[in-house]
């Protein structure tokens, strides 16, 4: 790094003992800009001219935060990392996203920084896996037009075509200063010699042992007994094909011999890839979604994401509504509402903008915020039936995986990758090491159905070839007077309010550590409840609420794995944190040499 010798002055670790949530229990084109149409805020938002003290990363798990922190100490900056992060997650959280899946980075290229501003760009790498060109509207319905949960949840048929290998390549190639190959070294090497597998991957490969094909079961559940916290997993599979994308590039994925074995694994049972599939997918660089509160300036997800415009549009609610955290009842009432009223238009309007028109800049608008913050009632909960439709019921849990990063540079990454459901599509392709997604759960199989996280969809976010089905997953950069703040989490529907809800605590002055650990509520329009963990409403908010008419799903375990990197100019600290309720781990290395 420059040459400035590195001082590790921080390791948070956090081993959770018990990781509530229950995984399996199921619960290069450009586009157009998706600037919110706010004003921007009279004060505009603070950004050093200094650049940060040192580097960060936060992950979902300690060896992929050490692939990250080696890298940069090698001479990569936060692209490098995160290429190096993403894979390394790939190998030690296989449950939760890899490279048979897909992703969302959302970067921030630093600028030259001389003066009071950096200004440097921010760039959404769109990685999201897209449909194959055989997929139809219907094929997740039976004769009686009844969606077929099991069809995109479970097998080869489920899985989208991974963008996750195209999206690292175009990183590595485009941002990274190192080179694919060394970016890929760390997660090779714990493919090839193995690492300890940890509780909560113990916990998920138990939970799901008996739907695990069988080559992933051979190496999850070996002789028939699943893998135990502490034994080795090794992934020579996996290894060498991570070898090939690193020696060839996509070519090593996408064509010749580890793409004709993937598509004919995937035939062999009954999926529907081609290798035309898999030369053709591409990444799509967007530009970030931007949206103002108060004087923060929120950089987030576009879709195909729908996280972004959930949050601008309940974000401005809010600040429409004069909220503050008054941590009561009342307080919390005005965000459950924003919510209803936000994930109501997702349901309405969201889908792959290559495909639908969505009507961004107004759902984005103060004005149109004006107009949702007049129809909410301080007093009342508005019955998700009145704005629409009939209830649908959640599943809990579930997996994908987020990473934060920031350089000495002031490069920053947010990225949220997924296979979506805990072990994707439960299918590994024999001979490749590569466990399938089953994102193809995430369109909407029909205008009544809902997915495995309750969501419903519109004809917007119906499956057609090539298409990329909608996301929640909300990588996301704060800038403002508390600092900078990288953050994101997985966590299905839930993951845009666990955003908010971090985002709120930052504005409200919390540390990296506070707004991990938070407690956290919900609420997604349909079905219409107040989920929330448990401690976090008191007795007299739940009677509160319920007095205002909501309907409250106390949860009986915890949810989402929020990684978080804050940096503060003001006094030059940077600070890294993983969610307590998992096993990932925040290291932040301070520079010795003044910057
Ligand atoms: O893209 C999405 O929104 C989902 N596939 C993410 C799945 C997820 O976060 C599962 N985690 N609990």
């Amino acid at each position: 790094m420059n040459g400035r010798i590195t001082l590790l002055v921080a390791l948070a670790l956090c081993l959770c003992a018990a990781c509530a949530e229950s995984p399996a229990s199921a619960e290069a084109a450009s586009a157009a800009p998706n600037t919110a149409t706010a004003p921007a805020p009279a004060q505009t938002p603070v950004q050093a001219s200094a650049r940060p003290p040192g580097i960060a990363v936060a992950s979902a798990h300690p060896l992929a935060t050490d692939a990250g922190i080696e890298v940069m100490q090698a001479g990569g900056n936060a692209f490098d990392a995160a290429v190096a992060v993403s894979a390394a997650l790939s190998v030690v959280e296989p449950t939760g996203s890899g490279i048979g899946g897909g992703g969302f980075w959302l970067l921030h290229v630093a600028g030259k920084s001389s003066g009071a501003h950096d200004e440097g760009r921010d760039v959404f790498v769109d990685g999201r896996e897209v449909a194959p060109m055989a997929a139809t509207e219907n094929m997740y319905l039976d004769a009686n037009g009844k969606a077929v949960d099991i069809a995109s949840r479970d097998g080869a048929l489920a899985a989208g075509i991974p963008g996750e290998p195209a999206a690292l390549v175009a990183l590595a190639a485009k941002y990274g200063k190192l080179g694919l190959a060394r970016d890929l070294a760390p997660a090779i090497r714990y493919a090839h010699d193995g690492f300890a597998v940890d509780p909560k991957l113990a916990h998920a490969i138990a939970e799901n042992a008996t739907r695990l094909s069988p080559a992933a079961a051979a190496i999850f559940v070996p002789a028939g007994k699943p893998l135990a916290a502490g034994d080795q997993l090794v992934q020579a599979d996996l290894a060498k094909t991570l070898q090939q994308l690193a020696a060839k590039g996509s070519a090593g994925f996408y064509r010749g011999a580890v793409a004709q074995t993937l598509v004919a694994g995937v035939r062999s049972a009954h999926g529907i890839w081609s290798e035309d599939d898999l030369a053709r997918y591409s990444v799509v660089e967007r530009e970030p979604l931007v949206t103002y509160f108060r004087d923060y300036k929120l950089v987030t997800s576009p879709p195909p994401s729908a996280g972004g415009i959930a949050l601008a549009e309940t974000l401005q609610q809010l600040e429409v509504l004069g909220w503050t955290d008054t941590h009561d009842a009342a307080a919390k009432h005005l965000v459950i509402e924003s919510l209803r009223r936000a994930y109501h238009d997702r349901a309405q309007y969201l889908g792959d903008p290559d495909f639908v028109s969505i009507p961004l800049t107004r759902l984005a608008s103060r004005d149109y915020a004006i107009s949702l913050a007049r129809t909410i009632d301080r007093k009342h909960a508005t019955p998700s039936a009145s704005l629409d439709a009939a209830a649908k019921s959640a599943v809990e849990g579930g997996q994908t995986s987020h990473f934060s990063v920031i350089d000495a540079d002031g490069n920053r990454v947010a990225a949220t990758m997924s296979i979506n459901l805990s072990f994707g599509a439960g299918f590994m392709v024999p001979g490749t090491g590569v466990m399938l997604n089953d994102e193809m759960d995430d369109f909407a199989a029909s205008t009544t159905a809902s997915n495995a996280y309750g969501l419903i969809g519109s004809k917007a976010n119906a499956v057609a070839p090539r298409k990329r089905p909608l996301s929640t997953m909300t990588p996301s950069f704060v800038e403002g007077p508390n600092g900078t703040l990288v953050i994101g989490t997985p966590g299905g529907s839930r993951i845009a309010t666990m955003v908010l809800l971090g985002i709120l605590n930052f504005v409200d002055g919390a540390d990296a550590q506070s707004i991990v650990s938070a407690p956290r509520y919900h609420h997604q329009y349909l079905p219409d409840v107040v989920q929330f963990e448990p401690g976090a409403l008191s007795g007299a908010e739940q009677h509160d609420l319920t007095a205002m008419g909501d309907t409250l799903k106390p949860l009986s375990s915890t949810y989402g794995n929020l990684q978080v990197v804050l940096w503060k100019p003001q006094n030059d600290t940077l600070q890294a944190a993983a969610d307590p309720r998992a096993v990932g781990a925040g290291r932040v290395v301070l520079m010795a040499a003044p910057h």
